[in-house]
């Protein structure tokens, strides 16, 4: 039955998300993709057909709560409620502490975490009356270990766990659970734009030597959003190469 509830993954139009989208659509749920990027949202169609699979691709800023709220309504009305919410989207605004203005602090928590919370909110009520849920947090090694460059990214982070473990505590009578998982270096959009100087002092850091690859943190959420682990709640599960340990 829960294989049937509609799956939202915010973010999803390419890197982490599209392979998110792509492993729930494997294990045969629906799937509703939300991103801000119109053009690459088109591309993730594209894929998900190209698979076999169709989804629902619709364009949201999740910092905008009027239309996060509508985007939510909509979806839970259509699909009878949503079952698992995986809060993927995320930004950078990387700078050292000292040269960090009030905006590149308050955009970073604003999208990462303001958003993820009310999306959390937002699902909640529909999980609380099906008796089911799994919330699934994108949090970062960032944001478990700090990372020089990244006091708003790693706050956000950091945020995003004590927000997880605080509704896993709330939820947890209902059958909803909620868990964060904290990749390292992901081959993603992301880490391309690092110059290779720093990807090499990276690798240096990971004990299994490589980034991951945006897959292996899919097979975590998928794990985290099935059956199997319905009695997995309030934890952070790294998928880092070993990186914080
Ligand atoms: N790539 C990594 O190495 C890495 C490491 C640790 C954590 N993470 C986290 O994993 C998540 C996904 O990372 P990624 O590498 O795939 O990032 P990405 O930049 O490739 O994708 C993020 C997606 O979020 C969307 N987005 C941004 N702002 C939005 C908004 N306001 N409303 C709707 N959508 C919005 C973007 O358009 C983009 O499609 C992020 O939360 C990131 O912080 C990534």
């Amino acid at each position: 039955m829960s294989e049937k509830r509609l799956a939202v993954v915010t973010g999803a139009a390419r890197g982490i998300g599209r392979a998110v989208v792509l492993a729930l659509l494997k294990q045969g749920r629906a799937v509703a993709g939300l991103d801000i990027n119109k053009e690459q949202l088109g591309e993730l169609e594209k894929v998900v057909k190209e698979a076999g699979f169709t989804c629902e691709a619709l364009c949201v800023d999740i910092t905008n709560t009027a239309e996060l709220t509508k985007t939510f309504d909509t979806l839970s009305e259509k699909y009878g409620g949503i079952g698992i919410l995986v809060n993927n989207a995320g930004i950078t605004r990387d700078k050292l502490m000292m040269q960090m203005e009030d905006e590149d602090f308050d955009k970073v928590i604003a999208v990462n975490l303001r958003a993820a919370f009310i999306a959390t909110r937002l699902v909640s009520r529909s999980m609380i009356r099906n008796k089911f849920g799994r919330i699934i947090c994108l949090s970062s090694v960032s944001g478990v270990i700090g990372n020089a460059g990244q006091a708003n990214y790693s706050a956000s982070k950091a945020g995003l766990i004590g927000m997880t473990k605080s509704v896993a505590r709330e939820l947890a009578r209902k059958n909803v659970t909620a868990n964060c998982i904290a990749p390292g270096f992901i081959i993603s959009d992301m880490t391309d734009k690092l110059p290779d100087p720093v990807k090499e002092a990276a690798k240096q850091m990971i004990p299994l030597r490589r980034f991951g690859t945006v897959e292996d943190i899919a097979n975590a959420i998928a794990f985290l959003a099935s059956d199997q682990a319905g009695y997995i709640t309030g934890q952070v599960l790294c998928v880092d190469g070993g990186m914080a340990m």
